[in-house]
Order: structure tokens, then C-alpha cells, then sequence
């Protein structure tokens, strides 16, 4: 009796779960449609887009030499990218004749000629290309060598057309769309973008993505079980995931079918990869389509400050310059590294520390640190060696000749120091003037030359950074 009861729960509850599988199914296609709606490029924008970039390749066209060619590579090339985005890859693709300081001459002359009275400037990648805006849009004009073969490239930059030639020959139309539902996905969450900034998946990642899985949907179920770390090497050039896992050290390792040498999600941090994971569980879950619109979060100065206030903790903020000419590339992670310096340094020193957050516009950078409190007691607890290690002990005793008391704690030699230096800008200030800490050196100049900034400052001049760092729920 007991049993059958069991069994016809069990139906209860598997027939439950397929009607919400069913219902769930039904919501996700809708949605879907909604999105492709709103970012896929109609037919009058891909023309138009089109017609531009002929305009574009036949200007540089006129200005390379005859043996350069000018080809269309990025999510133009693929059909993958979103209506809004409006910029484009063009490569100039030399051949090997060329030595590298010919490529770059020449490839940025020809660029800047061909574009001459229109709004361009120079950026650094690998190596120096072009950006350009014409016709409202925004043109990357980037040389490099044309290669038939991963062996022969001598860029970073080399395999991208081989990249084109790939997902266009594995991914049918119906999938670029799901490219483009994941990069929207993923945009929505803030992890789009292979920048240092973001540490996010970059576009080729997402298309490589499809191609492993098939669909933007069988690539969330999958997400949904990643372990971290994740291996995936759609073209086996390796016996086993050990293999790879002994030669990578990434969260996610995915290995570029055009050169098996690359991990093309090198840069993912493990919090990206694991906002995936989650927002990929969360949308199975209950399909809405805020996981592809980014809902910017409304609020009030005041009642922000008033949030930060009801904390009861000290935020210690510093502005300073960003080093002229800079990239964002090596701007953000040296800003990472400067804070986790400064921090491990304020924790070695006693504070409390809630988090901290850094942020910059390339023009001024901020770092701020919430703290428990403002100031450190006026004495240290130092435990040394154990006592039966003489030379430790004595050793010990000598170092700490500013101490107030000595004592025996347990087995271990200990002491109490008097702390002169107490409050966080005192030992902030310690810190940064430290040699040999290993902060970034082109940024030490400019941090020493910092401002303090008061809550109310910091939010009223930099109210993005502020929301990021104090209201960062998931809000689904
Ligand atoms: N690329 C890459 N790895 C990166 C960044 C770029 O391999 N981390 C290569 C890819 O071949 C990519 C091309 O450079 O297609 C252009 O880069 P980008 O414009 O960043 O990516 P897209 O694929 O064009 O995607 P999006 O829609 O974001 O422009
Ligand atoms: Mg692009």
C-alpha cells in the first residue's frame, strides 16, 4: 500500500516537472523571438552595412599596394554580430615579403590616406592599427600578414581570417542567430568581451561555444554543469582533457580549432565563468527576458549615500591620474594589481577589509576600500617562533625592540608592539611609498600625487562605479 502511495507521488512529481519543462520551452522560443527581433540586423541593415564596407575596402583598396589585400574579417565576415554594433574589422593582408616595420608603415599610411578628413586615430593591439568613423560607423583597419597556415603566422593578429574561414564553414545561419542570442546574453550580464576590463568571453569564444554545442540553449544546459575548470577541445588535437589541463591554468580552456597552441578563452576570469554558470541555471530555470536587457539601475544620489551610510564602515577613496597615452588593456590590470597590493598590505597591518573596488575612465582613476573601521589599535599581537627554537627566539627578541611587553604564549615566543602609525591614510601612505612592494611602476608617480575623495564626492563624480561596488545584486 505504502509503496504504491510512493510510486504515484513520484508521477505526481515527474508529471509536474514536465509540464514545467513544456511550459518553460514554450516561454524560452517567445522569448527568443523577442530578442532576434530587437538585435539581429534586418535585411535594410545588412545592406546598407554592406554597401559601407564595399565603400571602405574599395578606399583602402586604391591606397595599399597591389600585392596587399583587403578582406572583411570579425562577426561582419561571420553574420554574427548585433544591429546595434556598429563596428567593423577590415584587415589588410600583406604578404610575407613584407618585414613587420613595412607591414605597420605602410599598412597605417594607407589607412590614414584612404581616410584622410574623416575622424581616425591610432590603437594599439598586438600592434598599431587604425580606428576610423565613416558613415556613423566604427572601422578597425588592422594590418597584417596573410597566412594559409597557423606555421606561418608571425602576428597575433594573423589568425583571424582562418578564424572566419572556420566558423563560416561550421555554423549554418540558424546558429549564427544563436551566436547572437549568446553575445546578447552575455552582454546583458557583463561578461561580453575579451577587454581586461571585463575578463569576459570574446566573440569567437561565443561562436566556438555554438559549434561545441549546437545551440544557445544546449550551450546553457551545459554551462550549468561546468566544473571550473572546463576543457573543451572541439577538434581533439589532444589525447585527453589531462593533457591539456597540464600545459593551460585557466578556468576555462578552450582550445582554437585553427591553432591548437591557443587557449581562446585565456582570458575569462573564474567570476565571469561563474556569473555564466549561474545566469545560465537561473534563465533554465525561469526563462525572462531580462537575462538579455540590462536593466540600468535608477537611484538617487542621496539614497545612495544614505545606503553607504547605513553601513557603518569607512570608505576610503583616492583619485588620481591616469598615465598619459595608455591603454585600457595594461590600464586595468595594473589598477587590479595595485589594489590587491594595497589591500593585502592594509590587511598585514591589521585592518578590516569589506572589499574595495577600482575603476577608471582613462583619464582619472579611483580605487576605494571599505574598511571596518578607520583606525587600527594602538598595539600589535606578534607571535614568533616556537621556544624551543633558539636562535628563532633570540632572533625574535632582537627584531622587536620597540615592543611594549614579551611574553610566552603557549610554546611561541610572542610581543606586543605599540602601533605610532593608525589610521588608513597613514598606512596607506606607507604603502605607496614602499620600493619594492611591486606596484606598477609608470602608475606609482601618479597614485603618490592622489586627492582623497569624500563619499558624497565619490558618488556624485563617479555614481557607474559606485552602484557596481555597493548594489551589485542579482537582481532577477
Ligand atoms: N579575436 C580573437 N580573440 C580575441 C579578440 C579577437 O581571436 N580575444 C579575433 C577573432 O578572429 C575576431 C577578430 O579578432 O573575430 C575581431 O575581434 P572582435 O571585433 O573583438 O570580435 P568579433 O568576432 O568581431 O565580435 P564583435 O561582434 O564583438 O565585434
Ligand atoms: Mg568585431
Amino acid at each position: 500500500m505504502r509503496k504504491r502511495h510512493k510510486k504515484s507521488k513520484e508521477k505526481w512529481k515527474n508529471s509536474k516537472k514536465q509540464a514545467k519543462d513544456k511550459f518553460n520551452k514554450k516561454k524560452i522560443k517567445t522569448i527568443i523571438k523577442k530578442v532576434l527581433k530587437r538585435i539581429k540586423p534586418s535585411s535594410k541593415d545588412m545592406k546598407n552595412n554592406e554597401k559601407i564596407i564595399k565603400e571602405v575596402s574599395e578606399r583602402l583598396m586604391e591606397a595599399t599596394p597591389s600585392d596587399v589585400e583587403v578582406v572583411l574579417v570579425g562577426s561582419a565576415a561571420k553574420g554574427t554580430y548585433i544591429k546595434h554594433k556598429k563596428d567593423f574589422d577590415v584587415f589588410l593582408l600583406f604578404p610575407k615579403k613584407y618585414s613587420m616595420s613595412e607591414l605597420e608603415n605602410i599598412g597605417l599610411e594607407a589607412a590614414k590616406a584612404a581616410f584622410s578628413g574623416y575622424k581616425w586615430k591610432i590603437a594599439y593591439a598586438a600592434h598599431p592599427y587604425i580606428k576610423v568613423e565613416y558613415k556613423r560607423m566604427k572601422i578597425d583597419i588592422v594590418p597584417a600578414y596573410r597566412i594559409l597556415n597557423i606555421n606561418e603566422r608571425a602576428t597575433a593578429v594573423d589568425r583571424s581570417p582562418l578564424h572566419t574561414q572556420y566558423i563560416n564553414s561550421h555554423l549554418t545561419a540558424k546558429q549564427k542567430d544563436d551566436v547572437r542570442l549568446l553575445k546578447q546574453f552575455m552582454r546583458a550580464h557583463d561578461i561580453y568581451g575579451a577587454e581586461l576590463r571585463i575578463e569576459g568571453f570574446s566573440g569567437y569564444l561565443c561562436e566556438l561555444l555554438i559549434v561545441k554545442h549546437g545551440s544557445f540553449i544546449n550551450t546553457l544546459r551545459s554551462a550549468c554543469n561546468w566544473n571550473i575548470p572546463t576543457v573543451i577541445d572541439i577538434e581533439g588535437y589532444y589525447n585527453d582533457h589531462g593533457e591539456i589541463l597540464a600545459i593551460y591554468d585557466a578556468p576555462l580552456i578552450v582550445i582554437d580549432p585553427v591553432d591548437k597552441n591557443r587557449n581562446v578563452a585565456a582570458v575569462v576570469s573564474t567570476t565571469s565563468m561563474s556569473k555564466f554558470i549561474f545566469f545560465s541555471r537561473k534563465f533554465l530555470e525561469k526563462p525572462m527576458i531580462k537575462h538579455f536587457f540590462n536593466q540600468e539601475t535608477r537611484v538617487s544620489n542621496n539614497l545612495l549615500i544614505s545606503k553607504i551610510n547605513s553601513r557603518h564602515t569607512t570608505i576610503f577613496t583616492i583619485e588620481f591620474n591616469a598615465p598619459d597615452g595608455i591603454v585600457e588593456d595594461t590600464l586595468w590590470p595594473q589598477l587590479r594589481k595595485m589594489s590587491r597590493i594595497v589591500v593585502d598590505y592594509l590587511k598585514r597591518e591589521g585592518f578590516g577589509i569589506i572589499g574595495y573596488y577600482y575603476w577608471t575612465d582613462m583619464i582619472k582613476c579611483i580605487f576605494f576600500i571599505e574598511l571596518h573601521s578607520d583606525k587600527i589599535p594602538a598595539v600589535k599581537h606578534i607571535i614568533g617562533p616556537k621556544i624551543t627554537f633558539k636562535e628563532g627566539v633570540d632572533r625574535f627578541i632582537d627584531k622587536h625592540k620597540d615592543m611594549i611587553d614579551l611574553y610566552i604564549e603557549h610554546d611561541h615566543i610572542a610581543a606586543m608592539e605599540r602601533v605610532n602609525k593608525r589610521t588608513v591614510k597613514e598606512v596607506f601612505d606607507m604603502c605607496i611609498k614602499k620600493k619594492n612592494i611591486g606596484l606598477p611602476k609608470n602608475l606609482s608617480t601618479f597614485i603618490n600625487r592622489y586627492k582623497r575623495l569624500s563619499v558624497n564626492k565619490l558618488v556624485k563624480n563617479y555614481k557607474q562605479a559606485v552602484i557596481e561596488y555597493f548594489l551589485p545584486s542579482i537582481k532577477l
